[in-house]
């Protein structure tokens, strides 16, 4: 039986735009009080947490840098409670500029991508499990399964070791009611990858989707839903991509 989320506070990190944001408007319909997160853009964030609260749900906002560790624990104690916690956020893969050496470029990923999901998780753990009830999903990537082009070594890495924060929570959260589950999208449609995207490019990539098409937000957001309300499926990783890969 699908479990209800009202009243479950749900922190989503990176929420201020793309997937995130899909996923936080996906569990304030679900009556879940949303937490949006961001390191930077505090406008963004607001704006996201007004459109929630327009269609009736409950948002706030909090800035925190995920790869920040007293930050992050005082995010978690200044929330009190944190049912459901989706680590999304990321550092922006094309954002490398020529002057970052690859050390510098290596260590910015991991940190924002894996040491914050590790960070989060950690906190997260420490309070939910009193509660007997938690959901941690962790956004990963099809990039994580493919052989990485030269310029997405740092990030495919990063989203695979997602999967081994996942097992490690799925295993030490279980006595606690808590699961922790991966989401791993394809090609999706956000702004920033419109904005990064030649019409020619765009189709190209769409081309190498056997649904010929990328995916959107929401149907990212559906898979995470599956994942909080459904209390019996931990350990997982779950697919959303078009057919980019297939998992056995
Ligand atoms: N879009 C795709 O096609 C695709 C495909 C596969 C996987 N994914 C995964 O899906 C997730 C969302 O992707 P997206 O395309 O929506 O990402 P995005 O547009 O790049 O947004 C990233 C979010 O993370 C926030 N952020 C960046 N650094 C942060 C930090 N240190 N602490 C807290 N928040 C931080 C950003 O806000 P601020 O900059 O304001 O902090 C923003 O809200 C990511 O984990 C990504 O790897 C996306």
């Amino acid at each position: 039986m699908s479990e209800s989320l009202e009243g479950k506070v749900a922190l989503i990190t990176g929420a201020s735009q793309g997937i995130g944001r899909a996923i936080a408007l996906a569990l304030a319909a679900e009556k879940a009080q949303v937490v949006v997160n961001c390191a930077h853009n505090r406008e963004k964030a607001q704006s996201v947490a007004e459109e929630i609260r327009s269609r009736g749900g409950s948002a706030q906002v909090y800035l925190c840098d995920v790869s920040d560790e007293e930050a992050v624990q005082k995010m978690f104690d200044t929330l009190g409670k944190v049912d459901i916690l989706v680590n999304n956020a990321r550092l922006d893969p094309w954002l490398r500029t020529e002057e970052m050496s690859e050390g510098e470029w290596w260590d910015r990923v991991m940190k924002v991508n894996l040491k914050g999901c590790f960070l989060c998780s950690m906190a997260f753990f420490r309070q939910a499990k009193e509660r007997k009830w938690g959901r941690i999903v962790n956004i990963s990537s099809a990039r994580a399964f493919r052989p990485a082009e030269m310029t997405m070594i740092a990030y495919g890495v990063s989203k695979l070791g997602m999967h081994g924060i996942t097992r490690a929570f799925a295993e030490n959260g279980a006595p606690f009611g808590i699961t922790a589950n991966t989401v791993c999208p394809g090609m999706i449609e956000t702004e920033n990858m419109m904005k990064r995207l030649s019409k020619e490019k765009y189709r190209e990539e769409c081309s190498a989707v056997p649904l010929g098409r990328p995916g959107t937000s929401e149907e990212v957001a559906d898979a995470v839903l599956y994942a909080v309300k459904n209390g019996y499926v931990t350990g997982e990783s779950l697919h959303v991509n078009g057919g980019m890969y297939y998992a056995p």
